[in-house]
């Protein structure tokens, strides 16, 4: 299969009548997937999790992070940290598991001993370098910010402060009372699939009708329409999709049940569905928030981390509700795992994007846009 091409490129960036999408080896070649990662994925803000996870002293939560393994951790000054999961005598991970909650952290290789702060406690077999200055001794920091109740972790020490880098956010989410929401449940899995098909699957409706008909009965796709912010250019790329007049929800019977909104009032008969550039899916319902946090794994395997939150006077996740996503999940995993089995084969050639997929042809546009001084520079035997 002939690699991406700077002519791929340019063609996805035409206007979205005239625009191309990304051929077959876009999403399947391994060389290309690592050059995603430097010009996009390593470099981008990420979501790794929910600030309410780590609202107490000590609480912790380890994400990989680029090639790199942070760990988000509340101090017992409670400012928020993300501190390298790597001792700084030789390297070793400091902390085992995924999330927890402690006061001090143990080396489990020579057993120095670090505060919730990071800062070196404890260290045996400690070179001279940490008697003379053992303030600088503590466990190295990445950056971290909070966004209505979602937690943003960046190694890359350039990259713009969170808000610049978010740019224009869909109002919806503003307006929501995301940062007192609690999780109701939580699942993870695995799409074998690239993660720009999984990104592209969001950003359409058009396929209620044929591969999700329960979405298509709570919010008709013929009614949706895009948002791609005032500038069409910013980090977040939206969706509107009014309710069915009948409904009050998205979920098997359509009723809230007396659940309290998550969504102002203005967006009580409204789903809003929303993508961060390049990882971070979200989708308010009136009632509840469905986040999809991406973790590619190599150029046809896709992590997917979901939690499901709500108001925090809703006692538990509501069963209509879990199993109506359960089943759109599947559809959409399906769908998506047998569109990389075809572009594996290398027989695909789209011949154009839909005037309803322009939120797709928005998304594509940003993957080209950053791919392109890369393979500028490849085509020319130079460094970007
Ligand atoms: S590597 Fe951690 S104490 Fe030695």
């Amino acid at each position: 299969m002939p690699p991406l091409t700077l002519a791929d490129l340019e063609r996805v960036q035409r206007p979205l009548a005239e625009a191309r999408p990304f051929p077959g080896v876009a999403y399947v070649d391994p060389a290309l997937f690592e050059i995603e990662r430097r010009e996009i994925l390593d470099r981008s803000w990420r979501c790794v999790g929910l600030a309410a996870d780590v609202a107490a002293p000590g609480a912790w939560l380890r994400t990989p992070l680029a090639e790199e393994t942070l760990v988000v951790v509340r101090g017992e000054d409670l400012a928020l940290r993300a501190l390298y999961d790597a001792c700084r005598h030789r390297g070793a991970p400091v902390f085992e598991g995924e999330s927890g909650r402690a006061s001090a952290f143990t080396c489990g290789y020579h057993g120095w001993v670090y505060d919730s702060r990071g800062a070196l406690r404890e260290a045996p077999f400690a070179p001279p370098a940490v008697a003379r200055e053992r303030a600088r001794c503590g466990l190295r920091e990445a950056r971290v910010e909070v966004f209505a109740g979602l937690v943003f972790a960046s190694v890359d020490p350039h990259a713009p402060p969170l808000a610049e880098a978010m740019g224009e956010v869909p109002p919806w989410l503003l307006r929501a009372a995301l940062p007192t929401a609690r999780v109701a449940h939580r699942a993870r899995w695995l799409v074998a699939a690239n993660w720009k098909l999984v990104v592209e699957n969001f950003q359409e409706s058009p396929r209620f009708t044929r591969v999700h008909p329960l979405r298509e009965a709570r919010t008709p796709s013929e009614r949706a329409r895009s948002w791609l912010g005032a500038s069409g250019a910013g980090a977040w790329l939206g969706g509107i999709m009014p309710l069915r007049d009948a409904d009050e929800t998205v979920s098997l019977t359509g009723r809230r049940d007396g659940r309290p909104p998550l969504a102002a009032a203005e967006d009580a008969r409204l789903v809003h569905d929303a993508m961060l550039f390049p990882l971070l899916l979200t989708s308010l319902q009136p009632d509840y928030l469905l986040l999809y946090r991406l973790e590619p794994r190599g150029p046809e395997q896709t992590l997917v981390r979901h939690e499901l939150l709500v108001h925090p006077a809703v006692a538990s996740a509501p069963r209509d509700v879990l199993d109506f996503w359960a089943r759109v999940h599947d559809e959409d995993r399906a769908i998506c795992e047998q569109q990389q089995r075809v572009m594996r084969g290398g027989g695909h050639a789209s011949i154009g994007y839909a005037s309803c997929e322009d939120g797709v042809h928005a998304f594509d546009v940003r993957v080209a846009r950053a791919l392109s001084p890369a393979l500028r520079a490849e085509a020319s035997g130079g460094a970007p």
